[in-house]
């Protein structure tokens, strides 16, 4: 008998766990994580409206060097914020009135190539999965009831192999 096929994607996602205790802090998570990115690499943010997503897509924004300030992208389902080095481009994705999913957001002309870019998605879950074979699923959850805090539980999953030794684990708080 035939040995079944090695999974595609390792079954332990590389996880790493911070709590974030301020949107400055969130901020510089996001321009440490950004030195961990490359051209290709899918983000994923999942969390409740204001969880943090956009905040720490700025920090991604300011880590890459990246022009124009990330905001949130509500009139418009994506933004490219082209690298001013010659680092790759920021595509900033609301997923959120994205409805077919993968072949929408080819269509939407952005103007560069998703492979040549680092791509962050807001609310893309079950429509982006597919752009690529590995991701980053960064999940962002804030104490429900008490919107005075300001703690965040920020999870960070790197799914397959792009993501196993990519130094998920050095990122701290
Ligand atoms: N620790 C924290 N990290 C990030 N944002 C925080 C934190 N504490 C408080 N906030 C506040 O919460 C809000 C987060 O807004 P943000 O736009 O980043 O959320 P979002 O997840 O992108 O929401 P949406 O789903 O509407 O796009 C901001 O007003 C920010 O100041
Ligand atoms: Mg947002």
């Amino acid at each position: 008998m035939e040995r079944p096929a090695a999974p595609a994607v390792p079954q332990d996602p590389a996880e790493t766990r911070l709590t974030i205790t301020s949107p400055e802090q969130m901020r510089e998570l996001g321009r440490h994580l950004a030195k961990l990115l490359r051209a290709g690499d899918l983000v994923m943010l999942s969390g409740e409206l204001g969880a943090g997503k956009t905040t720490l897509t700025r920090g991604l924004g300011e880590g890459l060097g990246v022009r124009g300030a990330v905001t949130s992208p509500t009139f418009v389902i994506a933004r490219v914020h082209p690298s001013l080095g010659d680092g790759p481009p920021l595509v900033h994705v609301d997923a959120y009135r994205l409805g077919g999913g993968l072949d929408e957001m080819e269509d939407l002309d952005l103007d560069v190539s998703l492979s040549d870019s680092v791509i962050v998605v807001e609310w893309g879950e079950g429509k982006v999965e597919e752009l690529t074979e590995d991701r980053l699923q960064v999940v962002i959850h804030r104490a429900v009831g008490d919107t005075t805090d300001e703690v965040r539980h920020v999870t960070l999953a790197g799914l397959g192999e792009r993501w196993a030794e990519a130094g998920l684990e050095t990122l701290t708080a």
